[in-house]
């Protein structure tokens, strides 16, 4: 078996070895990656005059069928090919002879791995951001077909105060928003090229680590190449911000699972976003609202294994380092089919109007609209709250409605009464960034802006 290492090894490495330590097995994910790390590292080297012209072009041609072979299959793994980094570096040797053997000039695996990861969590962030802000057009557009349909707001899922649907809706669009912006944060403070840094050290040799990281399209390279082969800052930041994407989707999740309850009957999720029982045939079940639950906590175990590993690791590299892998690939895939399936759900799910309001509609919905009233009148909140609570009480020990008991108190009356009609109390919370008619109508139109603004960027 042939190794990147084998020269200072008297045997080959024992098949345990390998079993345990191959990172194959995952990282052939990063090809395209490595692949563009490596010609940016060729052309560096060319432009010192470290290989001549025709070497940098032969290594070019080798990356250039090598990444043919991968793309279409055709790529044959060695046995010692441990990592994708060895295997792209053997097959260029294969290719291209004694240029292929200086694509590794100046180059240790741990550099090359730190830009590769780089290059994948930049180009995924992006990616899922643009996933997101998908997403948050599905809740603007059914913000702004649910029109005045309206429902209870909760607190402790107690019914609290009326308010739109689409209030409601956008509540998690501007979660979303600022997990856009996490995104764009973690992939601005990611931009950055280590490739340069060699092992630990740098190199002897008259490297270019400007000129690499200007070819890889880096904001720029690192400033220490001990920090740059050991920091995964970037990987936890980005792990954290797609596990707040989790966690708000799994918010959302359970709130869709509550609306399609039969208890609530909010909505009916569309058949082909819905699933059935293998026992039950009335069955129609959320799963994937339910499975957005519970995919949060996959995410949290991925954020905070990657912290575990991290923590109290000497600088610089240490293999320990090879972990940082497997919790980004799978945040990143399940956050990318999560944010599309919910996309789905949410685009064609059916509302039912009336069966919100009729939950809206309840008279105790409307008690801090009656307090409110007896504000205006000049009386202070607190007492306002007591004389509301007290007429809510006597109403619930049976002594007559809500409204029969405003109607026949001299400081509420009829045109407190009112005010419990059903409809009403949702037009009232008029103040800005609140669930009523005007703020929401103002509240779709900066949405929609932000949206604009971040579409603009991902
Ligand atoms: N597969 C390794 C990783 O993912 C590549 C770096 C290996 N470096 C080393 N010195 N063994 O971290």
């Amino acid at each position: 078996m042939s190794t990147l290492w084998q020269g200072r090894f008297g045997r080959d490495p024992a098949e345990e070895l390998m079993a345990y330590t191959a990172s194959i097995g995952f990282d052939v994910r990063l090809a395209p990656d490595d692949i563009a790390g490596s010609r940016a590292h060729v052309r560096m080297l060319g432009g010192v005059g470290l290989l001549a012209d025709a070497e940098v072009g032969e290594v070019l041609a080798a990356l250039d069928q090598a990444e043919q072979e991968l793309a279409s299959g055709a790529f044959a793994f060695a046995p010692g090919d441990e990592d994708i980094h060895t295997a792209i570096e053997r097959r260029v040797t294969e290719l291209a002879g004694a240029a292929g053997a200086k694509l590794h000039t100046g180059r240790s695996r741990n550099d090359q791995v730190a830009t590769d990861l780089r290059l994948f969590a930049k180009r995924e962030l992006s990616a899922i951001a643009a996933d997101v802000i998908a997403l948050q057009q599905v809740l603007l557009q059914q913000a702004v077909a649910a029109g005045d349909a309206y429902l209870p707001g909760y607190t402790h899922l107690q019914r609290a105060q009326p308010v739109l649907l689409a209030h409601h809706l956008l509540a998690h669009g501007w979660a979303l928003a600022r997990d856009v912006g996490r995104m764009a944060d973690a992939r601005a403070r990611l931009d950055v090229s280590p490739l340069g840094a060699g092992a630990v050290a740098g190199s002897s040799l008259p490297l270019d680590p400007d000129r690499a990281a200007a070819e890889l399209g880096f904001a720029a390279r690192f400033e220490n190449s001990m920090d740059a082969v050991s920091d995964r800052d970037f990987v936890a930041e980005a792990l954290f911000a797609l596990t707040m994407v989790a966690i708000h989707l799994s918010r959302l999740g359970e709130e869709i699972v509550f609306w399609t309850s039969e208890e609530a009957g909010f909505a009916t999720l569309d058949d082909a976003f819905a699933t059935g029982s293998s026992m039950l045939p009335q069955k129609k079940n959320p799963d994937i609202a339910e499975l957005a639950r519970a995919k949060a906590g996959r995410l949290i175990g991925n954020l905070t294994g990657l912290l575990a590993t991290l923590k109290g690791l000497p600088l610089a590299y240490n293999r320990d380092l090879q972990e940082d892998k497997e919790p980004l690939f799978d945040a990143v895939e399940q956050i990318r089919l999560g944010v599309r399936a919910l996309a789905g759900l949410l685009g064609t799910i059916d509302w039912h109007a009336d069966a919100m309001a009729a939950a809206a509609d309840t008279p105790s919905s409307a008690a801090t609209d009656l307090a409110e009233h007896l504000v205006a009148g000049g009386m202070p909140f607190r007492d306002a709250h007591a004389a509301v609570g007290d007429l809510v009480r006597r109403s619930l020990e049976g002594e007559s409605t809500l409204a029969a008991l405003v109607r026949a108190d001299p400081r509420l009356g009829e045109a407190a009464a009112e005010l419990l009609a059903p409809a009403v109390a949702v037009t009232r919370r008029t103040t800005p960034g609140g669930g009523g008619p005007e703020p929401v109508s103002a509240q779709i139109e900066r949405f929609r802006a932000r949206l604009a603004a971040d579409a603009a960027r991902f």
